[in-house]
């Protein structure tokens, strides 16, 4: 078992903390913040209640989502690299002191430290041209590979610039929990997705850079 008793997170959304593997620094573990899914849990109508709380914990979702059909695919037919290009690589789950981790790989700055979200970019740079070529670049994957998300947020990427150039790396959101297996069966059904889920991310782009007078909820109602 890994313990990290005598661990700080680096970085921690609202559902997980993430630290840096106390063995292997280019590992990143994630573990739930138990408090926090209690309280999403309880926040629920009682109808989803029934559904139970495996159906909010983020580190199964997770798991799910990396076996979905798209990654199985392009892993069995050898192209493990086109998966990795835009996802940390995922290593699955380990025991911590702390429960159940994902383990993935750590992405790092030219600096060696973690590095910074969209979000961050954003907010410090703008939305400059070498980050609208990355932003291309990391939606004309998601429409090559098939691969299925959910909302795309800018505290949910990560930039990289090892290659000279930014470069984005989805941590968190990857998977379609609401949607049947069956459907994504139907042909052309996934490209319609991914396209409402690219149209919705240029919107928030356009959010972000916006004085954000507006929220992001009420933004979305007026376009
Ligand atoms: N593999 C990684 N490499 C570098 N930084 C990471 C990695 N994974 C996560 N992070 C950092 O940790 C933060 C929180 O991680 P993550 O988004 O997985 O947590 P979460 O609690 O599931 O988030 P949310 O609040 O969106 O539900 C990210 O916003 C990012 O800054
Ligand atoms: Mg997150």
């Amino acid at each position: 078992m890994i313990d990290l008793g005598t661990c700080q997170p680096f970085a921690s959304g609202y559902n997980r903390h993430c630290f840096r593997h106390p063995d292997d620094p280019s590992l990143c573990l994630k573990v739930l913040r138990p408090e926090n899914i209690e309280a999403r849990y309880q926040r629920q109508p009682w109808a989803k209640k029934l559904l139970g709380r495996r159906r909010i914990d983020d580190n199964a979702q997770e798991l799910k989502a990396h076996r979905q059909r798209a990654i199985r695919r392009l892993l069995s037919r050898g192209e493990a690299e086109m998966v990795w290009q835009h996802l940390p690589r995922f290593y699955g789950a380990e025991l911590t002191s702390l429960g159940s981790a994902n383990v993935s790989e750590l992405l790092l700055d030219d600096q060696g430290k973690p590095a910074q979200t969209l979000e961050h970019y954003l907010r410090h740079r703008g939305f400059d041209q070498p980050m609208r070529e990355a932003v291309g670049r990391f939606c004309e994957w998601l429409q090559t590979t098939g691969i299925l998300t959910r909302n795309l947020l800018p505290h949910n990427l990560v930039v990289t610039a090892l290659s000279g150039q930014p470069e984005l790396f989805l941590v968190d959101g990857l998977g379609a929990p609401t949607i049947p297996q069956t459907l994504a069966r139907v042909p052309g059904w996934n490209r319609h997705y991914i396209a409402r889920k690219l149209a919705r991310f240029e919107l928030r782009l356009a959010w972000e850079q916006s004085d954000q007078m507006v929220s992001w909820e009420r933004f979305q109602r007026l376009k």
